[in-house]
């Protein structure tokens, strides 16, 4: 099949006229490209250095390190400056009531206003601000108020537990929660204030909670510790000056070890990569609307929500709600309602909405779309195609961006523009990007077609810094099983055309529905019950989440429970320690699991057999216990 090619318009950011300078001068000269770049932004001081970094250890990575700037004045005072009745959010409600524009002029008087808040609670630059909310406007104010007064933020997703809640505390040691009374999504109710308050328990360096009120419900205060927030308009805060590689922010992310990593992104080269790619990568007009559905809890919710759209002095869409509430046509009615002209959301919601049925379009036009962006997870051809002939009947281009959490911005994707679409396909790399493909030896395979570890060779300034308070892990994680290269985690192919295909992760990181979850991470949970000894968690596909989550468990010896019970166990652990997101699609209780004679647990048998793929297993007699296998398979195929 083939797809509409891609009209030659020049009104395009990038189009057949500019492309091909562009990528040379960034290849040519990367510290004069980003240089220029950079300009995008209003400086206090204008760098005069564009990269100083290297992916040798010791590891360092700075961009524009003598500029001086401040990142909310950029995404707020100087719009409400130039365009102030321009609106910069449009936020919409999770029942479906209620649509509010907010100008720039009224985002500077509230993100002002939040400033004075925490100045108020004490908090000084540098300091470590939490930020459990909802996905109402407060959370924007919160995250660009503390960027105002040169505080760190680290917003945790609503949908973690208070066990993953305090971690995150205690790893950034944060003195000040901003959170709500509660949370509704989907119509259901979410206790962040009685969250904070358990996490609390275990975190006693947190001075003060700064709690909004968005729902009428009545939560107890801590005399003292809590406060609830009511806005003053009358104070000015002035935006704190900040150097180029101050830190902006800390998001905690899920590896293949240990604990959740806490990305630090900084300040200067963060917010050029996000704006820029913002506005390029989705053609960002003066009169465009644009929509991305994420949450603020992610990344995709900093730079593609607020951070990026911000900048732009873009029309930014900030929703409550969930897809397929009350009814699986709310997105499509939202952009009819809005006129929203560019949409930016992730395979699973268009996998659950495709399979939700064809007569939940009818209830809209979708005429006002123009570009479509995935993000997240690899989109299935299915998935893609009903997003091109469906919902963009044909007159969209699909953008298919890879990125991750760590790169801060897209960093492969179509331009609209200029690529061809290729259902399935992130395409090409972004300006100034240079990936390769390496062999498990780490030498790069530079024939067409091929198939391989996805690295980056050169740095970008979107790039993450360290790991905030563990720079050895840092070095240790991305750039240690292929030194001098940033090692993503990605299995990639690349086609003849040199299109790049994402084809997921390479190590023991799930990716269920667009939300990254460690194997490791889900297996220690799930035994903190003493019920369970010991687990194995292998991902497996799913129809609508992309990967789902099964668990292999042994019980302890004389466990009095049952297997229900045991299951039930898991579920409440897994969901007490990480969260509702991380609940386990299925449970086997095994009687021992496939292990070397060294003791380690031999995975790719374990997903063979999550895929159903028994014939895949191979050779299991360097296993201590090979019978153990077919027992595995026995119980597996039992319960289905
Ligand atoms: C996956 C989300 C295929 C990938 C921005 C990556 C993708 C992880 C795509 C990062 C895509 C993201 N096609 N896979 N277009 N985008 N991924 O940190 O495995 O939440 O490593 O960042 O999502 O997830 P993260």
């Amino acid at each position: 099949m083939s797809y509409p090619k891609p009209i030659d318009d020049q009104s395009y950011f990038i189009n057949s006229s500019n492309y091909q300078n562009l990528l040379t001068q960034a290849s040519k000269n990367p510290d004069a490209f980003w240089l220029s770049m950079a300009k995008r932004l209003n400086w206090i001081q204008f760098p005069t250095r564009g990269g100083n970094w290297t992916f040798d250890k010791p590891v360092s990575i700075k961009w524009f390190e003598d500029g001086v700037l401040n990142v909310c004045a950029n995404c707020v005072d100087r719009h409400a400056l130039e365009t102030p009745d321009k609106t910069a959010i449009i936020w919409v409600n999770d029942a479906g009531t209620t649509t509010t524009p907010i100008s720039y002029t009224q985002l500077l008087k509230e993100v002002n206003a939040m400033a004075g808040a925490l100045k108020n609670l004490g908090v000084q630059k540098g300091d470590r601000v939490i930020i459990y909310m909802p996905m109402i406007p407060e959370i924007a104010y919160a995250m660009l108020a503390c960027a105002r007064i040169g505080a760190i933020h680290s917003v945790v997703f609503g949908g973690f537990s208070p066990e993953s809640l305090s971690g995150r505390i205690q790893d950034c040691n944060a003195k000040v929660v901003i959170t709500a009374n509660e949370g509704v999504r989907g119509g259901k109710s979410i206790p962040l204030k009685a969250n904070v308050d358990q996490a609390l328990l275990q975190t006693p360096q947190v001075e003060k909670v700064l709690v909004i009120n968005s729902t009428s419900l009545n939560v107890p205060m801590v005399a003292g510790r809590d406060r609830f927030y009511t806005p003053d308009h009358t104070k000015i805060v002035a935006p704190e000056p900040m150097n180029a590689e101050d830190p902006l922010f800390i998001l905690y992310t899920s590896g293949s070890t240990g604990k959740p990593k806490g990305v630090l992104h900084t300040s200067g080269g963060y917010l050029t990569y996000a704006s820029l790619t913002h506005q390029w990568i989705f053609d960002v007009q003066q009169d465009d609307i644009y929509w991305c559905t994420a949450d603020a809890g992610w990344i995709t919710g900093h730079s593609y929500v607020v951070y990026g759209p911000l900048a732009n002095g873009a029309t930014t869409v900030m929703f409550e709600g969930i897809p397929n509430y009350p009814n699986p046509d709310r997105l499509w009615k939202i952009i009819d309602e809005l006129k929203v002209s560019i949409f930016y959301t992730a395979p699973t919601a268009i996998r659950s909405l495709m399979q939700a049925g064809d007569e939940w379009l009818e209830t809209s036009s979708r005429k006002s779309l123009r570009i479509l962006g995935s993000v997240g997870e690899p989109i299935n051809q299915e998935a893609w195609e009903w997003y091109f002939h469906q919902i963009g009947q044909e007159n969209c281009r699909i953008v298919d961006t890879w990125w991750q959490t760590e790169t801060g911005g897209i960093l492969i994707t179509p331009l609209a523009g200029i690529h061809n679409l290729k259902p399935g396909s992130a395409t090409q790399p972004f300006f100034g990007i240079h990936p390769a493909l390496l062999d498990e030896h780490g030498y790069e395979i530079d024939t067409y077609p091929c198939e391989g570890n996805l690295v980056i060779k050169t740095s970008w300034p979107g790039q993450m810094r360290t790991v905030y308070g563990d720079h050895r892990r840092f070095e240790e994680t991305y750039f240690s099983q292929f030194p001098e290269y940033y090692f993503s985690g990605d299995g990639a192919r690349r086609d003849a055309d040199g299109d790049y295909w994402i084809t997921g992760r390479v190590d023991d990181v799930l990716n269920v529905s667009g939300h990254r979850l460690g194997t490791a991470e889900i297996e220690t949970a799930a035994t903190i019950d003493h019920a369970i000894v010991e687990t194995a968690v292998v991902g497996f596909p799913h129809s609508i989440k992309g990967e789902g989550i099964m668990v292999f468990a042994i019980a302890g010896a004389h466990s009095p429970h049952s297997d229900e019970e045991l299951k039930a166990i898991i579920k409440r652990t897994i969901r007490t320690q990480i969260g509702p997101i991380a609940s386990p699609d299925a449970i086997y209780i095994v009687k021992g699991l496939p292990k070397t004679r060294s003791g380690k647990i031999m995975r790719r048998i374990l997903r063979c057999i999550a895929k159903g793929e028994f014939e895949k297993i191979g050779d299991v007699s360097t296993l201590a216990d090979p019978s153990i296998v077919e027992h595995i398979i026995e119980v597996f195929s039992a319960k289905k």
